[in-house]
């Protein structure tokens, strides 16, 4: 496969400076071998330790939300200009707990979407079905409607700073991971939604990741799957020895 695989943890609200700091250390470490490309997106308020940490490693840093505007009276939000200071070179957006926790919708996620990529920071885009949507049969639709709202107006240029990362609500934190066949069916259907938007070579280009209880054990299945690039993992990166095993699967 010509597309790189990209495992992605994703800190949530967890950790204090130096926890932050002694995992990232442990990552360090642990991954300096590693092959696929690695990133992690710890709170706003530990980016500047994490950075400090991981510079000049094979880690890439990340931030797990931002505002839609530069700059200006948004009490509480966190500014792209304040994230590319610290030296972020990622952004989540979209991610299922900004969408049905505070009611992020397409249209506030496309304007994040848009500038993020005008700052020239790479975009996770979250996308994926609530349990009711899956077992209505709908997850196939939800999916493509998230994708190509997310993304519209964006331009086969920036595309390439785009990854796509497949989340079912129903299977974040739960300990339930979607099969490696479901996951797959979803994965090619998005990469289907490339195609349509943008073109055969952009379709077979874009990475797209499976987020949702993946642990050591099931990563490997996972990642064997021919449309699945890679992984955005929640509560297995907070710990070396669970973050470390799947980067390295
Ligand atoms: P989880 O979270 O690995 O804890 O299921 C994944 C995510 O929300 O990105």
């Amino acid at each position: 496969m010509s597309r790189q695989y990209y495992i992605a943890g994703n800190w949530k609200m967890h950790k204090t400076k130096e926890e932050a700091a002694a995992l990232a250390k442990a990552l360090v470490a642990g991954l300096q071998e590693g092959t696929h490309k690695y990133l992690v997106a710890p709170s706003f308020t530990l980016i500047e330790t994490v950075a400090g940490v991981i510079k000049g490693s094979n880690i890439r840093l990340g931030a797990q939300n931002m505002a839609p505007e530069e700059q200006g009276a948004h009490t509480g939000e966190v500014s792209v200009l304040q994230l590319k200071e610290l030296g972020v070179k990622t952004v989540i957006l979209g991610h299922s707990e900004r969408r049905h926790n505070y009611l992020e919708n397409d249209a506030l996620i496309n304007k994040k979407v848009h500038l993020a990529l005008k700052h020239g920071l790479e975009v996770i885009l979250c996308v994926g079905e609530l349990l009711e949507e899956r077992e209505a049969g709908q997850a196939e639709k939800v999916c493509e409607q998230q994708v190509s709202a997310g993304l519209a107006g964006v331009g086969a240029k920036d595309l390439s700073s785009v990854v796509i990362a497949y989340e079912p609500v129903w299977a974040i934190g739960t300990g339930k991971t979607a099969t490696p066949e479901d996951a797959d069916a979803i994965h090619a259907s998005i990469r289907g939604v490339i195609g349509r938007l943008y073109g055969p070579q952009e379709a077979a280009a874009i990475i797209i990741q499976y987020g949702g209880s993946v642990k050591p054990d099931n990563v490997s299945a996972l990642m064997a799957k021919e449309n699945i690039d890679g992984a955005l993992v929640g509560g297995a990166s907070l710990k070396p020895e669970s973050f470390i095993p799947i980067a390295k699967f």
